[in-house]
């Protein structure tokens, strides 16, 4: 049976909250004519969809898209499977991803080439987190909420084993005894900072 080793708080709830705000602002002075279909892939995101649009005043239409990398306990990514796709017709429409967090890119580049082929008129990316590590596919979030270590992290939407979405703040799950080799024996200080 597998236990937690222990939960460290990493973003508290406040700077989340100011991070959230100038998100908004900078998504909304990039869009200020038209339009904005959001396209959250659930369900890590929907915390940060609903903080997110509730700070931007111009008309947004929202879908959503269920796409699942991690099964249950694993951190290690499995085979990606579309379980859900969008349903707004988003041909010459703006559009703006919003995921949780960028790891190995792959949920995102399934997701921007299942889009992006239905020709919008844009096509920007928004992710709360974004890990520093090596990704096998390269992707450049128009957007970003922080940088952080190669760390599992739970709260604010994101889980583990379908726990601590619920969090208000961002915590980093210690989990030396999973199956992730980059966790093993992880003694360095956790941080964030802004892009
Ligand atoms: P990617 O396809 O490897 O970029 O993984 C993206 C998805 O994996 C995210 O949308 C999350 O749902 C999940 N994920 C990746 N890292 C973490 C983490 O540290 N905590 C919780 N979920 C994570
Ligand atoms: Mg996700």
């Amino acid at each position: 049976m597998l236990s937690i080793d222990s939960i460290e708080p990493l973003i508290p709830a406040a700077r989340i909250e100011e991070r959230v705000a100038e998100l908004a602002r900078q998504i909304q002075s990039d869009h200020p004519g038209g339009e904005l279909v959001v396209i959250s892939v659930l369900g890590g995101s929907v915390i940060f969809l609903a903080d997110l649009v509730r700070k931007m005043k111009i008309p947004i239409r929202i879908d959503t898209m269920s796409v699942s990398s991690y099964t249950g306990k694993a951190v290690v990514p499995r085979r990606l499977r579309v379980l859900k796709t969008f349903s707004e017709d988003v041909r010459n429409k703006h559009v703006l991803i919003v995921d949780d967090i960028l790891d190995s890119g792959a949920t995102l580049a399934a997701v921007l080439r299942d889009v992006g082929a239905m020709r919008p008129a844009s096509l920007k990316t928004c992710v709360f987190l974004r890990k520093k590590r090596q990704r096998k596919i390269e992707i450049s979030p128009e957007y970003v909420g922080f940088d952080i270590e190669d760390n599992f992290v739970v709260g604010y939407g994101l889980d583990y084993d379908g726990m601590y979405r619920n969090l208000p703040h961002i915590a980093v799950l210690k989990k030396g005894h999973l199956q992730s080799p980059q966790a093993e024996g992880t003694t360095e200080r956790s941080t964030f900072t802004t892009p």
